[in-house]
């Protein structure tokens, strides 16, 4: 059995042209998310009324909800520039202290895997987002001093798909703290529409909405089985995503009817079978599945699988619910199914 995300659907495509010119640029564009929407416009507004920067904002949610959209969003209704950095790519304090004192007045500094950052490049962090001031130290051993050196104002957009493993210090400096969540099918069929708009391919009503039913309440896995239903159409159809065509398509690369594909399926088996629907460790079951860590089964896997309640996380670890047991068509009482 295949228990890895099929890579055509895996690949990471996010910094591909192809995502970026899908990608709202204004807030009026952003489809969804409509509290987050609302409290942000707010915001905005009375920033620029009162000719000052955004606060800065944390938003958190599983990846592929639009984070890293709505921060160039932010930046675009504020009429800045965005810098983009993936916080584990920071290895030194001097790496971020190069960064901040480059910013421009106004432009916005999008972090991501916010939690991710090393304790001390953290910590640079707090000055500068409280006071605008960072402390560089220089030289070493008793002689060392602290210079503050002013920051230009900035707006700093942190994104974590945990908000819990965020510190108590770093995360009490965000002015405000915005969840994704997944999105609606209709939202997502707006989405599928529009993106298909923008890449020029037909699609009818129907092809939309059997993306989006398959799409995990994720924009990011919507758009990337539109594209794999444009090749199909291209290929096999008239070009037309028609529902037939979507889905033709989608059961070729293994996704189901309720957007769950391999890694989702063996999540469930191995919970199901060989733990006899848990309680069950996310490392243990990340050993049976060969995923490393269990990371990226806590992130990609596993909101979505609570989200359609196939999936309890307890105390004493991972639990199968019903559903679970009847999506995969056999009983909770049904021994081990492998091994
Ligand atoms: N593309 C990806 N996410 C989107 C969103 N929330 N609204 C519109 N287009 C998108």
């Amino acid at each position: 059995m295949d228990f890895h995300r099929n890579p055509d659907l895996d690949a990471s495509e996010r910094d591909e042209g192809f995502e970026l010119s899908l990608r709202p640029q204004r807030l009026g564009e952003y489809i969804g998310q409509e509290k987050v929407k609302a409290r942000l416009e707010i915001a905005l507004l009375a920033a620029r009324k009162r000719g000052d920067v955004l606060d800065h904002v944390l938003l958190f949610g599983p990846p592929g909800l639009g984070k890293t959209t709505l921060a160039h969003v932010l930046a675009n209704e504020m009429g800045n520039p965005c810098k983009v950095i993936q916080a584990p790519a920071l290895e030194k304090k001097g790496d971020l202290a190069a960064i901040l004192t480059n910013l421009e007045e106004g432009e916005f500094l999008f972090i991501d895997e916010i939690h991710r950052l090393p304790p001390a490049i953290e910590e640079l962090l707090y000055a500068a987002m409280e006071d605008r001031k960072l402390d560089i130290l220089i030289g070493q051993g008793p002689s060392a001093q602290t210079l503050k050196v002013d920051l230009r104002p900035f707006t700093l957009v942190g994104a974590t798909t945990r908000a819990g493993l965020l510190s108590k210090p770093l995360h009490d400096r965000f002015g405000m703290v915005h969840r994704l969540d997944f999105y609606s099918r209709s939202d997502l069929a707006v989405i599928a529409d529009r993106s298909a708009r923008v890449l020029r391919v037909e699609m009818a009503p129907e092809g939309a909405e059997a993306i989006a039913r398959r799409s995990r309440g994720t924009p990011r896995i919507c758009n990337r089985l539109l594209r794999r239903c444009r090749d199909f159409a291209e290929v096999k159809g008239k070009g037309v995503i028609t529902e037939d065509i979507a889905t033709a398509c989608l059961a070729l690369h293994e996704v189901d009817e309720l957007g769950l594909d391999g890694l989702d399926r063996a999540y469930l088996e191995a919970l199901c079978g060989k733990f006899r629907g848990g309680p069950v460790g996310l490392r243990t079951l990340a050993a049976a599945l060969g995923e490393n860590e269990g990371d990226s089964l806590e992130d990609l896997v596993e909101p979505y699988l609570m989200q359609i309640g196939f999936l309890d996380r307890t105390l004493q670890g991972r639990r199968a619910t019903e559903n679970a047991y009847a999506y995969l068509g056999i009983k909770p009482s049904a021994g081990p199914l492998f091994g």
